[in-house]
């Protein structure tokens, strides 16, 4: 329980890290024209995690862009037994701001152990991409924690690809879930909302091919891979066979920006519930005369972030009519998920376990308790935007210095109070050190509850 805990905070690190360089690539990606106006921007809010890295990312994307290849062909050739398509397909889209995909058709093999592709192509000549199969493209630290797939394809000359030894008809995916995959926020952001997304239209008749697997993480997420593919995943790193498939997609399918959510986003929430077999899909519908108590779920955090007086939060919701439940969240999805999806409420402190408001039936109610440190956006981008797409009504509570143990620390007039932004400039480390791993929550009970009272107003609509 300990070492899960500790896990999480490591990840929630990685997570807000991953956040400060997305903050940049924002700016980046949104005037591509002028990379030295980018940095200016950039530098003026986050100068030191900024150095040149974000500029030349956007360069290589422009880059990459060129390499751009795409053809479709129909051919007459005898088709090999496995190969169940007429049509011939090399596509291969690295312009995409999150994730670089490759979807191939025709006489595709992969060899696991040396990560490589081939692909029987006889219009594109013998070129090559290497592809990360990670929708966080751009953030170095995830990045290098994923395995690189080297696609080539080969013109005309089957003889030159290695030999089969394991035939496949049905449809492969490779995708990796390295990266920042083991944080909660992350996994479902960068893996399962685009896996999804890529592999619905199969009907589970699909193999997934996985890199940087972790048997905790199928285990975690075991019922929505379940509900994806009916077949048994192949861990593609450490694999000796060369499978042969004649469709597959490198990558998962993420055409935008956006943090735990996609336009498929009430879908998606529909699968989630049907593969955790949640019973329900609304809240409580309160009315003047109810005798069920709305259930409010309270995210407490340990050792970051923690609620330092819990009981009174808890008492005053009691008397308000809640039904109150305060709960960790753990990697037991199949218990989250059914505790999640229970409650009609859900709050806490910015950080990964309000991830779990996807199990919240429609019409719940989240309500953010955003820390000192100009943290708005970060909290916004996160689960605000994503709380709406899915159905959900969005409540945040910015805390004030009194509510901060960092007033216990800090001196009233230091800048970690009157100016956030300069520790900001200090870089990653230092902002996270302040705000995120010595910031405790002491909720002003008469001013909070007056959310909790909207949350109930809300109920009743
Ligand atoms: C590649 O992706 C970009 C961004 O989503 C899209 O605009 C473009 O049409 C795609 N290119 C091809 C050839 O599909
Ligand atoms: C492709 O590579 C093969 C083997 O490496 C070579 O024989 C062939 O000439 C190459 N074709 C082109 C168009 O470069
Ligand atoms: C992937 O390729 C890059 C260069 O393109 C290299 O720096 C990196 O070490 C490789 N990563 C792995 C995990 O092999
Ligand atoms: C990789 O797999 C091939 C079969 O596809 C096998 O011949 C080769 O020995 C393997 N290499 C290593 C390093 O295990
Ligand atoms: C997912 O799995 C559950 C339980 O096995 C099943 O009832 C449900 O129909 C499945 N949903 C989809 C979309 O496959
Ligand atoms: C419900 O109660 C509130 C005050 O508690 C009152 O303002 C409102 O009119 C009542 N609504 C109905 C439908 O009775
Ligand atoms: C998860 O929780 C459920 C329900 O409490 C339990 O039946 C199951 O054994 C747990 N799974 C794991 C892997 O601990």
């Amino acid at each position: 329980m300990v070492v899960l805990m500790e896990k999480e905070m490591k990840y929630d690190e990685i997570f807000a890290r991953s956040f400060s360089r997305h903050d940049q690539k924002r700016f980046g990606y949104a005037a591509l024209v002028g990379c030295f106006i980018v940095t200016c921007c950039l530098c003026t809010v986050f100068k030191p995690y900024l150095a040149p890295l974000p500029v030349l990312n956007v360069r290589l994307t422009i880059v990459d862009g060129l390499k751009l290849v795409m053809g479709t062909q129909q051919t007459n050739k005898p088709q090999r037994p496995y190969v169940g398509v007429k049509e011939r397909k090399l596509l291969c889209n690295t312009t995409k701001p999150r994730s670089d995909t490759c979807e191939m058709e025709g006489d595709v093999r992969i060899q696991g152990n040396s990560s490589t592709i081939f692909v029987l192509s006889s219009h594109v000549g013998n070129a090559s991409w290497t592809i990360k199969p990670y929708a966080r493209k751009g953030d170095e630290s995830a990045m290098q924690r994923v395995t690189n797939f080297s696609i080539k394809a080969i013109q005309q000359e089957a003889e030159t690809m290695p030999k089969c030894t394991k035939m496949h008809n049905v449809p492969a995916i490779v995708f990796s879930v390295g990266g920042y995959g083991g944080n909660n926020f992350h996994a479902f952001t960068d893996v399962i909302i685009p896996l999804y997304a890529t592999s619905r239209e199969f009907n589970r008749e699909v193999r997934f091919l996985m890199a940087n697997k972790h048997s905790q993480w199928t285990t975690k997420f075991q019922e929505v891979l379940d509900n994806l593919s009916r077949y048994e995943i192949i861990d593609i790193d450490h694999d000796n066979e060369v499978h042969c498939f004649s469709s597959m997609i490198v990558g998962l399918k993420k055409e935008d920006r956006k943090e735990l959510h996609t336009n498929l986003m009430k879908e998606f929430i529909r699968f989630l519930r049907s593969s955790y077999s949640l019973e329900r899909s609304t809240t409580i519908k309160l009315t003047n005369r109810s005798i069920k108590r709305p259930r409010l779920l309270i995210v407490s955090r340990q050792k970051t972030r923690a609620f330092m007086n819990l009981k009174d939060v808890v008492g005053a919701a009691q008397e308000m009519g809640f039904e109150v439940i305060v709960t960790e969240m753990n990697a037991n999805m199949t218990q989250v998920s059914r505790l999640v999806n229970s409650c009609d409420v859900m709050m806490g402190v910015h950080g990964a376990g309000l991830t779990n408001m996807v199990f919240l039936p429609e019409n719940g109610v989240v309500i953010q308790v955003v820390p000192l440190g100009k943290m708005e956006w970060l909290a916004k981008t996160c689960y605000g935007e994503p709380s709406k797409a899915m159905g959900l009504k969005y409540l945040e509570y910015k805390i004030s210095e009194e509510e901060s143990t960092l007033k216990d620390q800090y001196p009233h007039n230091h800048q970690v109070f009157v100016d956030p932004f300069t520790i900001q400039r200090k870089g990653w480390d230092a902002f996270r050190s302040i705000y995120m791993e010595k910031q405790n929550v002491m909720l002003d009970v008469a001013k909070f509850k007056e959310r909790l009272s909207k949350a109930l107003q809300l109920l009743h609509e």
